[in-house]
């Protein structure tokens, strides 16, 4: 005997599939997020372990990424203080934004960022001195090398001297290599074509950080970018970083973007790169990390691949079966930065939840779109606390 009577089998068919029209429909009603009384699709997360802050605080800072505090809700800030240190403004401190016109500042969130920091005990990390995007054209007028000179020593004694003491690390310079592959890559710098490239020449790196250490000379010093972990942009990224030692660059750090995706993360790349890095007597920085379950890696700004993230199915919810390889891939990647722990110096990830992220929709983060800790957030405590031999670093 079947454990079901013929009679009772329609009645359970027709049982699933109004279950099954439920979950579609509440899929399909569900633009963003999801609401915290529907039916928990994910597996279960432990919302109350160690926190992530906590577990690596002998071995690196763990941050986000975001406009504190902004209109980010009483619930939001307390998050940030759990799991947080170290605080990246994700936009407020950018050319265009703090620094619109030639004789126009506008302090006010920026101002806000490390007030609010200060007083939670949170440090700062600064984004971005000079960028090749988000940068208004009067800093290029004229097009006359010394004038373009003085707007950026301007830009950056005037950004840098403001927080002095107050912001204990800068991305002077982000993006500054090029994607296009030409064949040169490996051997040169391959900088990108920018309107500070064309001003001023190659010698724009080093004198934004030689502005900067002047500034501040207690503030460590990044140069920041995407992708440059592998491949021919990782062979630019070393020529690079060695003009910079050689002509006196005063550079501490690289950072390291990681705008991953989960089944492209490349690991075995990476924990080269930080060790090429660490051979050049640098420190690194994981400095906007996210790692999404659907969609292309990347980082650069624009609208590329990966953009907006709707596009991607924004409002998908993840499946089981997502969130377990996207911690998977979280796991492996703090498994080399704790193999690495002398070298990175700070993780921080790029935005708050699956909500407050440049991603949205691809469910970067390792806090859900309901400020819950994912699976990602548990496997990375693990990690360290107990790792998992099939996750472990390359040999
Ligand atoms: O604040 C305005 C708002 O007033 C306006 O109504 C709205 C309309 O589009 O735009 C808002 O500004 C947006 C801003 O984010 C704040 O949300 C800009 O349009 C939007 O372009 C901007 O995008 C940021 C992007 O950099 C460009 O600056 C993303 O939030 C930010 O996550 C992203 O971050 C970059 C890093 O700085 C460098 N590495 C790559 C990374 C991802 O692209």
């Amino acid at each position: 005997m079947s454990p079901h009577s013929e009679r009772q089998i329609p009645l359970l068919v027709a049982g699933f599939c109004a279950t099954l029209l439920a979950t579609v429909a509440a899929m399909a009603a569900e633009p963003t997020s999801r609401p915290a009384s529907a039916p928990s699709l994910v597996p279960a997360v432990d919302q109350q372990g160690p926190t992530i802050k906590d577990t690596y605080r002998n071995h690196c800072l763990i941050g986000m990424a975001g406009d504190l505090p902004g209109n980010y809700s009483a619930l939001e800030k307390a998050l940030v203080k759990e799991n947080f240190n170290i605080v990246t403004p994700e936009n407020c401190m950018k050319p265009a934004l703090v620094h619109p016109g030639e004789d126009t500042w506008r302090f006010e969130r920026p101002d806000a960022l490390v007030k609010w920091c200060a007083d939670n005990t949170v440090a700062v990390h600064g984004h971005t001195l000079v960028w090749h995007a988000q940068t208004n054209a009067w800093f290029f007028r004229d097009g006359d090398k010394a004038k373009v000179t003085q707007r950026l020593n301007d830009h950056i004694s005037t950004l840098v001297g403001r927080y002095k003491g107050k912001i204990r690390s800068w991305d002077v310079v982000n993006e500054a290599i090029s994607d296009r592959g030409d064949g040169q890559t490996a051997q040169t710098e391959n900088l990108r074509n920018s309107s500070w490239l064309q001003t001023m020449g190659s010698e724009f790196l080093t004198l934004a950080f030689k502005f900067a250490h002047k500034a501040d000379p207690d503030a460590k010093l990044y140069y920041n970018d995407y992708g440059i972990e592998a491949g021919p942009k990782h062979a630019s990224s070393m020529v690079l970083l060695k003009r910079l030692i050689k002509d006196g660059a005063p550079i501490h750090g690289v950072g390291i973007q990681g705008h991953w995706s989960t089944n492209g993360v490349p690991y075995a790349a990476l924990d080269k790169a930080i060790a090429d890095y660490a051979s050049l007597g640098l420190k690194v920085s994981v400095t906007e990390l996210d790692v999404t379950i659907r969609g292309s890696s990347g980082g650069q700004f624009g609208p590329g691949p990966g953009f907006g993230g709707r596009r991607f199915g924004g409002g998908t919810p993840a499946s089981p079966e997502d969130l377990t390889a996207q911690a998977d891939a979280y796991a492996r990647l703090f498994a080399i930065f704790i193999k690495r722990k002398d070298v990175v110096e700070r993780v921080t990830f790029w935005g708050l939840s699956d909500r407050r992220t440049w991603r949205f929709g691809q469910h970067p983060l390792i806090l859900d779109s309901n400020n819950q800790r994912k699976p990602a957030y548990v496997a990375i405590v693990d990690a360290l606390l107990h790792p998992n031999p099939d996750l472990a670093a390359p040999r």
